[in-house]
């Protein structure tokens, strides 16, 4: 009798132990660090690190992408936004008719400094260059005595550069802006002057080649040193820059833009303005 009770009374402590034990092995199992985590990996334990694909261009962790290439994620980023700055270079350069001939061959590359003043041309040019985006309305005036000595040449080639590096200018042959404002007055006409007038103010440069005296009579002077005035003044004050070509010597300038303009032009001018006067290339 007193063996049943106590046999009965040892398999009950057994079962209770062996209760026991299970809920603290599950206790131990929740909080243990073979549990899996969210990525798989037992917790507490660093991922083995595989062995990446290094990228070619960097170095980096790349990936193979889905035509075979090995590439890393920030240089497949860089490519595409290099592709997509390519596309838009091309975009303006096209607005501004610089891939059709000739303007396509107004370079800085073809343009041949075999003399004094044009290697001192091309050297103001590029020096001024160097200094944008830093610029505060440093100008530049490409003059000469005579025709064919590269100031057109020089100027498109200025409009080429600063438009692949994605600055904003505006480039006016002096004839043809005055004449798009001459037929403004047209009722007709798209174009106000007031419009033609705000485009020359705009953009980070405004090229204006060939400004000559002989744009305007006697009467129309004062009209033309208004206009210049506007144009220049604003340019000065926001500090603006700009390259002229002209086939008249900067102390002419007074008579043609009008003393008001000249002035604030001289000091945007600096030293770098250049005599290119030369032999015709077009005689060569
Ligand atoms: N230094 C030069 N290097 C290469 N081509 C030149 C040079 N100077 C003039 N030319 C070429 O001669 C032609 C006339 O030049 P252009 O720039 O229009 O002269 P400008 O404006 O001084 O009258 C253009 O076809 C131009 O490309
Ligand atoms: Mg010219
Ligand atoms: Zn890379």
């Amino acid at each position: 009798m007193v063996n049943v009770v106590e046999d009965y009374l040892a398999r009950d402590r057994a079962h209770k132990e062996g209760q026991r034990n299970l809920e603290r092995r599950r206790a131990q199992e929740t909080q243990s660090p073979n549990e899996p985590g969210a990525d798989g990996w037992p917790k507490g334990r660093t991922r083995p690190k595989l062995r990446p694909i290094e990228c070619p261009e960097c170095g980096g962790d790349a990936a193979e992408t889905e035509k075979g290439n090995v590439v890393c994620s920030s240089c497949a980023q860089a490519a595409e936004w290099g592709r997509f700055h390519d596309k838009m270079r091309q975009e303006r350069l096209e607005k501004a008719g610089l891939l059709k001939e000739p303007l396509s061959k107004y370079t800085l590359d073809s343009f041949e400094a075999d003399t004094a003043a044009l290697r001192r041309a091309r050297r103001v040019v590029v020096d001024w260059l160097m200094g944008f985006p830093y610029s505060h309305g440093e100008s530049v005036l490409l003059w000469s005595d005579g025709y064919g000595v590269g100031k057109t040449h020089l100027a498109h080639a200025v409009h080429r550069e600063l438009l692949i590096t994605g600055s904003s200018v505006t480039f006016f042959f002096v004839a043809d802006m005055l004449s798009s404002i001459r037929d403004s007055y047209n009722r007709d006409s798209e174009e106000t002057e007031k419009g033609i007038v705000s485009r020359a103010r705009s953009g980070n440069v405004l090229v204006l080649d060939d400004l000559a005296k002989e744009h305007v009579t006697e009467r129309g002077r004062p009209w033309f040193h208004d206009l210049m005035l506007r144009i220049v003044d604003y340019r000065y004050n926001t500090g603006r820059s700009m390259l002229i070509t002209s086939n008249a010597s900067p102390d002419r300038f007074g008579e043609i833009v009008g003393g008001a303009a000249a002035s604030r032009l001289y000091r945007m001018l600096g030293g770098r303005i250049v005599d290119m006067s030369g032999p015709d290339w077009r005689m060569k």
